[in-house]
């Protein structure tokens, strides 16, 4: 008698952890799907079109972002940070975006230096022009 009761419990209990782990797994994937719509979502709205000029750019210092537009409707985008030394740069001017710390200038069509000190590109930002709006990501 005791060995047939030994055997019972051992495939009740199977029985029920297999339930578990069958549960388990579509509350899971419930919960897995959630978060991913929101990362979908729409970024920030920089600014107008209108904001940046054609052929110049504009220094947004709160985003730390430069947008320029070299030729009409042609937006981009770049780091505000100079490369050299973490300066905030200040305006976009005759073709180059220019730093007021040590005369840094990069140039406004890709952010490459067109003079030093910095020896780096200011590195490009993602930005999506629907519209009249800029907006980051
Ligand atoms: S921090 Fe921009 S030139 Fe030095």
């Amino acid at each position: 008698m005791t060995p047939h009761a030994t055997r019972r419990t051992v495939l009740l209990t199977t029985g029920a952890v297999a339930l578990a782990v069958g549960c388990g797994s579509d509350g899971g994937d419930g919960d897995g799907d959630g978060p991913s719509p929101d990362s979908g979502g729409p970024g920030q709205v920089l600014a107008a079109t209108s904001d940046v000029p054609v052929g110049g750019g504009t220094v947004f210092k709160d985003a730390e972002v430069v947008v320029t537009q070299p030729a009409e409707g042609d937006f981009k985008a770049f780091s505000a940070i100079c490369t050299h030394q973490r300066c905030l740069v200040a305006e976009v001017a005759n073709g180059t975006i220019d730093c007021p710390c040590h005369g840094s200038r990069f140039r406004m069509t890709d952010g490459s230096v067109e003079r030093g000190p910095a020896t780096r590109p200011l590195p490009a930002e993602r930005i999506t022009v629907e519209g009249n709006s800029i907006r980051l990501g």
